[in-house]
């Protein structure tokens, strides 16, 4: 397949004032300033909206960026905008998020997971971009021993509602692709995290409660590994991927390649933390952590095979935990009016995929 030329193009992003969804918008407009971006989003209440706020407000500085709040779901809407812009690329980040939240809210996941997405396979069913470039995301692959873990592996047991969804959504990718001659992506991110991230994640909520003065609970001892990407390193990947389109459909691993702890997770968040001033020298957070037993739905240890990847974009994930984690304490400081713990609101959702 010929690569896509962007240049007067439209590109279409779905859930764009979310964590990977505003980065990839920023970095692509930055990358190729002659393309247009439009972004839809419906600003759901998962976490802080002010934080969705906030990444448009730095979206908004770029004249080639039109946001249309709205919900991938609404098949009107979606004609309207294809009908309009025509997207040479789609990129479907649009979803409900978070694997311990599925327990709690199925309805979500199956409205935004899998009504959105077969909504957006249709309008590219009829609109025929050039690309369809979705998030998956590493849960597919259950609780498994063998790692690290390849595109190639059965992907039949999710361990979550929200793993079902995304491995639902590489299903119907696979059929649209064969039916429809749609090219299609599916991306599985593993742990993504960096500055303006997702709060339910583990390593943002630490950050409050730590810096709170409150006890942090590690699971599983803190000995789940992760596979943590950068959020550069996603967005990095994301532009290339996104140039290449698939011969039919096709799935690739966005992961650092190299596990670390929560405990690993926890000593450089303390670092950071002290190294952007944010906590005295002497602190120890040894003296803050109380060890709990794995969580129900969890995953022991994920961990991506990223040789499809570089084979494909010859780039592989490159910042490290600590120096990801600075950038993140350092976003932190000057933001951190936007989180504060409401003192008896007890959250209940890390996550730390
Ligand atoms: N962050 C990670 O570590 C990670 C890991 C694996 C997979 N993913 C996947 O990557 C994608 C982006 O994740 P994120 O971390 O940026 O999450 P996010 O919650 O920050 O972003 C998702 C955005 O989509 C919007 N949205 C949700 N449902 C919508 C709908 N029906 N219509 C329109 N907008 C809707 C939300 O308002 C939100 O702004 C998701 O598909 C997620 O499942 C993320």
């Amino acid at each position: 397949m010929n690569p896509i030329t962007v240049t007067n193009q439209t590109i279409l992003i779905t859930g764009a004032a979310g964590f990977i969804g505003a980065a990839t918008a920023k970095a692509i407009m930055t990358k190729y300033p002659n393309c247009h971006v439009v972004g839809i989003d419906n600003f759901n209440h998962y976490y802080t909206v002010k934080l969705k706020q906030l990444r448009l407000t730095e979206l908004r500085q770029f004249t080639n960026f039109t946001m249309i709040k709205g919900d991938i779901s609404n098949k009107h809407l979606l004609d309207r905008v294809f009908s309009k812009y025509h997207p040479m690329i789609v990129i479907n980040l649009a979803a409900q998020a978070g694997v311990g939240y599925s327990i709690s809210h199925p309805d979500n996941y199956i409205h935004d997971n899998i009504l959105g997405f077969y909504r957006i396979l249709e309008a590219c069913r009829h609109y025929q971009p050039a690309h369809l470039v979705y998030a998956s995301s590493s849960s597919v692959y259950g609780d498994r021993n063998t790692v690290p873990y390849c595109t190639d592996d059965k992907v039949d047991h999710p361990v979550s509602l929200y793993a079902a969804t995304k491995a639902s959504n590489e299903l119907l990718a696979d059929c649209y692709a064969h039916l429809y001659k749609i090219h299609a992506t599916g991306l599985r991110f593993f742990t993504v995290y960096g500055p303006m991230g997702r709060p339910d994640m583990a390593y943002f909520k630490f950050t409050k409660q730590i810096l709170a003065g409150k006890s942090i609970e590690l699971y599983n001892q803190g000995k789940n590994r992760r596979d943590f990407t950068y959020i550069d390193d996603i967005v990095e990947a994301i532009s290339r991927i996104m140039l290449l389109p698939a011969d039919g459909h096709r799935l690739l691993n966005i992961g650092k390649g190299h596990p670390e702890t929560t405990i690993d997770l926890v000593t450089n968040l303390q670092s950071a933390l002290k190294q952007s001033g944010l906590l005295p020298a002497d602190y120890d957070i040894t003296a803050h952590q109380t060890m709990l037993p794995p969580q129900p739905a969890d995953v022991n240890t994920t961990y991506a095979d990223t040789s499809d990847l570089f084979a494909l974009i010859n780039y592989q994930p490159q910042v490290k935990l600590r120096d990801g984690l600075q950038r993140f304490a350092d976003w932190y400081r000057d933001n951190h009016h936007l989180f504060k713990e409401k003192p008896t609101k007890k959250t209940q959702h890390t996550q730390i995929c």
